[in-house]
């Protein structure tokens, strides 16, 4: 049985751990939860797409070190599973699909669309977002993408999406004919 001695030695125990940690939390700020991760592309985190890896007719890369995890996605899609953070997929240079973090646009599955100009000189952002970025044949991007639901909304072949007006041969040779590779 605890003597009403140990009873207050544990009681002040108890009561400086407690004041401790709040103590922490008040003078260093290292207590906040952590922010959730995002990636905020810019210009220069597009390049030639000849540079990143082909799965089928997408271009991959991963900006925060997640490549691994994108491409294993790519080549074995799962139903439910979601790009990583930081990924970046193109079919066109002059399109692309950015995944931000989990506060960025849920319902839209935290992608965000872009539509670049490419040069020899490099990249230009000219309207990032979701519901204004419309594709070169007129598309509203999300419009398409959203039919991809059980797919991360990653449209390929057979996932509902409203196909493209051209073959993978057309694709190919846009990807073949990207002005910043040379
Ligand atoms: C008319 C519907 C439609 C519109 C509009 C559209 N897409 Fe797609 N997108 C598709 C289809 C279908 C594919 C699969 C093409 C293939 O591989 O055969 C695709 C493929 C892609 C891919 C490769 C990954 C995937 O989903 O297969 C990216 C990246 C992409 N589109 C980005 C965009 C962006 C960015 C826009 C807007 C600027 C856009 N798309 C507009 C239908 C659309």
């Amino acid at each position: 049985m605890m003597n009403s001695r140990s009873i207050t030695a544990a009681c002040v125990a108890l009561f400086s751990c407690a004041a401790l940690s709040c103590g922490d939390s008040a003078t260093s700020g290292t207590s906040e939860p952590a922010a959730p991760l995002d990636f905020a592309a810019t210009a220069d985190d597009f390049e030639c797409l000849q540079n990143w890896e082909r799965v089928r007719n997408i271009r991959i890369t991963n900006k925060l070190g997640f490549l691994e995890e994108a491409l294993a996605l790519a080549r074995a899609p799962e139903v439910g599973k979601e790009y990583p953070v930081g990924t970046i997929l193109q079919l066109f240079p002059g399109e692309a699909m950015v995944k931000r973090g989990p506060d960025f646009d849920p319902n839209n599955k935290n992608w965000e669309y872009f539509e670049l100009t490419v040069t020899a000189g490099g990249t230009s952002i000219n309207v990032r977002g979701r519901d204004d970025v419309i594709n070169m044949f007129g598309g509203q991007c999300f419009g398409c993408h959203v039919e991809a639901s059980d797919f991360d909304f990653i449209c390929e072949k057979g996932r509902g999406c409203v196909d493209l007006p051209i073959g993978d041969d057309t694709i190919t040779a846009l990807q073949a004919a990207d002005p910043r590779c040379s």
